[in-house]
């Protein structure tokens, strides 16, 4: 009968399902070259890498996407979940590239964006080669505050409970990485490469989000290494290299409306070499309200870098607010401490805190920074502060002499 033939026709599609998966699932594997991505650096690779990811999301066992040694010509790719099983990898050991052409970006504000995913593992000792230099060209969104046109390399959007390792962002055309809206993520052994001279490719730029956790990473790029955002909440940045770069920033917080706390940050056991700033706090003049607290600075080396330690509330790069009217952004409960090296401006510590709402609770101890050159010696600067002041200071601590 027409029937029997139709559900015998059913369990076999079934069977044939059914061992596919087995297959599959026995491996977990998802090797983009099964799909079709050829890795020769010229045929687009987009769409291999879509399927096998969206075959490995949807498989109910933990599955990882294997993307072989080779160069992988990428358009936008959206990275989507949630995924069915409890986690999933990526295992990048190739160079993934994304069009040099920024027409091929249109619309596009990341490039590679991962959104949505529980237990994410990126790792692979792989290459995200975002291939900026003639994007840089025509970047002067620091000037113009409208930086929409270019994509970010990667973007995390609310990923949870993930780690992403040993892996490197390239050239990005924009900021290198942005993660927005995540909770317990940890970048490991990551690498961020980009000239010195190249405009607006922050390093890792956090907002929104909770218990971040940056270690043992190597960032040398065009501006800020790492800055976090309004929202930043249990944010631990231990054992990174910064520089190139403008260093590692809380900020800028206060251009914005409604803009979130800042709420725990501790970067311990950094390096920075021949960076613009050291770390720093930067709040806009003529602010929206906002806080931000529980900041700690310990253990960091500074190499030749300009003013290696800095809060700066009147933070207003190519004059585009009103100095006059006092930041609004309320500072408080913050230390730096064990900060040594040598720094290229003369202002080695320099805390410029708001008239409106001066800082709070700011400690500084065991300094130990040197300055040789045509500005005189080293010294501290403080306005609008009271610091609590420990252990050795060299140069002598502002309150000291104030
Ligand atoms: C945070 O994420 C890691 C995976 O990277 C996981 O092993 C760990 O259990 C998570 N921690 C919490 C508190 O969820
Ligand atoms: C970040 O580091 C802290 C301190 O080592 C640890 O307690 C926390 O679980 C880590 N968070 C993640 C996301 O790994
Ligand atoms: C400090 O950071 C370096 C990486 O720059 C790492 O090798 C070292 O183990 C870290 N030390 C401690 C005490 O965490």
């Amino acid at each position: 009968m027409g029937f029997s033939k139709i559900s015998l026709g059913a369990n076999s599609l079934l069977l044939v399902v059914a061992v596919l998966a087995t297959e599959v699932q026995g491996l977990n594997t998802f090797d983009v070259r099964k799909y079709g991505a050829k890795a020769d650096g010229k045929t687009e690779d987009t769409q291999a890498i879509m399927k096998a990811w969206k075959d490995a999301c949807a498989s109910t066992t933990p599955s990882t996407v294997v993307i072989p040694r080779g160069k992988y010509s990428v358009g936008p790719l959206m990275l989507l979940g949630p995924c069915k099983a409890k986690s999933i990898a990526i295992n990048l050991q190739g160079i993934l590239q994304a069009p040099s052409d920024l027409n091929k970006h249109k619309s596009q504000d990341g490039w590679i964006v991962f959104q949505y995913i529980d237990g994410l593992t990126v790792f692979g000792g792989g290459t995200f080669d975002g291939q900026g230099s003639v994007a840089w060209a025509v970047n002067d969104c620091a000037k113009t505050g409208k930086c929409n046109s270019l994509p970010i390399n990667i973007r995390f959007n609310f990923i949870t409970n993930s780690l992403v390792q040993g892996v490197t962002s390239l050239d990005s055309k924009q900021f290198h990485v942005n993660v927005l809206g995540c909770n317990n993520l940890t970048f490991d052994h990551f690498t961020i490469t980009a000239p010195g001279e190249s405009l607006n490719t922050d390093g890792i730029h956090i907002g929104r989000s909770i218990g971040i956790n940056i270690t043992n990473s190597n960032i040398k790029t065009g501006d800020d290494c790492i800055s976090i955002g309004d929202g930043s909440k249990q944010i631990r940045i231990t054992g990174v290299n910064c520089g190139p770069g403008h260093g590692i920033s809380v900020g800028s917080l206060g251009k914005y409306p409604n803009e979130e706390p800042v709420e725990g940050v501790f970067v311990k056991n950094c390096t920075l070499t021949g960076t613009q700033n050291g770390v720093r706090i930067k709040t806009w003049p003529d602010s929206h309200q906002g806080v931000a607290s529980d900041m700690h600075f310990e253990d960091i080396i500074m190499n030749n870098v300009g003013f290696p330690v800095l809060i700066d509330q009147e933070y207003c790069p190519w004059n585009q607010c009103k100095q006059s009217i006092p930041s609004r952004i309320q500072l408080s409960k913050i230390s730096f401490s064990k900060i040594r090296g040598t720094s290229s401006t003369a202002e080695a510590v320099k805390l410029v805190c708001s008239k409106g709402v001066p800082c709070q609770n700011v400690e500084i101890s065991d300094i130990n920074l040197k300055y040789t050159g045509p500005q005189g010696r080293a010294k501290s600067i403080c306005k609008n502060v009271k610091p609590t002041v420990k252990g050795q200071q060299v140069p002598t601590a502002c309150s000291a002499t104030a």
